[in-house]
């Protein structure tokens, strides 16, 4: 692929991970350059991410202040990746969860699609070792963002994704104030209404081996009420035509999958 990929990895915390993680990547898309994203983790992994950057020219850090939330750490991410000319750019954790062997997969499907989804959900995605409280709220999460949202996708809420760079430069990033996990619902919900092409491809998600979740009761209530909020300006759109009314999904071409 003569494209440049970058893989953008937010980080807090995730020292017994980095390393093998990247390896994984480089084992399985040698040319891919990655960007550890860390958010001033206190138990060194930023520090050990320089060291891994100062021996390998395809790993790349961005050092953050202070833990601000995943969605900050990649829109962060987005903005270096595109000031550095890169053509496609990646979404993945630090922890294992996402198997780095699966990203050829994403990549060869954003042949025909702007944004593919890493997806849980469809035939044949799977998640291993979930706890069954995690595993519910991941599936009550999908489900309640796709009947407020009317949003045609199985996992809207993962964090394993391809994406064009003509899409991220198209989307306003600096309005998106997602902090949290909702990150991810937020700005594949605006990709949809563009008239983005998004694909999901099933992959399987294995629970990290080493380190902590940084799921929290405030990230899922932020989830929560951003989701509702804008499923309900949604509707008043719909009873409201003289207001303007966001573009419906498919207006431009969406493939609808
Ligand atoms: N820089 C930074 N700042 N990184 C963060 C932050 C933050 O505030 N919060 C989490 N991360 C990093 C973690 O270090 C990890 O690499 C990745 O983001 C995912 O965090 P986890 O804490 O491992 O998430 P999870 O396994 O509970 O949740 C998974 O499922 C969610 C819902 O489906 C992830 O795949 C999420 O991306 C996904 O939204
Ligand atoms: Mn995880």
């Amino acid at each position: 692929m003569s494209e440049r990929v970058l893989v953008i990895i937010p980080t807090y915390n995730e020292l017994e991970n980095l390393e093998r993680v990247l390896e994984r990547l480089h084992a399985s898309v040698p040319e891919a350059h990655a960007l550890v994203v860390d958010d001033g983790s206190p138990d060194g992994t930023g520090q050990l991410a320089d060291e891994l950057a100062a021996a390998d020219p395809r790993v790349h850090v961005l050092h953050r202040t202070a833990k601000a939330g995943l969605g900050r750490a990649y829109v962060a991410g987005f903005r270096w990746a595109r000031q550095r000319g890169y053509d496609v750019l990646v979404e993945m954790d630090a922890d294992g969860s996402h198997a780095p062997e699966q990203l050829p997969d994403l990549l060869a499907a954003l042949a025909d699609a702007d944004l593919v989804l890493g997806s849980r959900y469809v035939d044949g995605g799977r998640v291993e070792d979930w706890p069954v409280h995690r595993l519910l709220l991941s599936r009550m999460g999908n489900r309640y963002t796709r009947w407020v949202l009317r949003l045609p996708l199985q996992d809207a809420t993962g964090g394993f994704r391809a994406a064009r760079a003509e899409l991220i430069d198209s989307l306003p990033f600096d309005e998106v104030a997602s902090a949290g996990y909702c990150f991810q619902v937020d700005w594949a919900w605006r990709a949809l209404r563009s008239g983005a092409r998004i694909t999901e491809v099933p992959i399987t998600f294995t629970e990290r081996e080493f380190g902590r979740s940084k799921m929290s009761g405030s990230i899922v209530r932020e989830a929560w009420a951003r989701v509702t909020v804008w499923g309900v300006q949604d509707r008043l759109a719909d009873w409201l035509p003289g207001r303007v009314a966001p573009p419906a999904p498919g207006a431009a071409g969406n493939s609808g999958r």
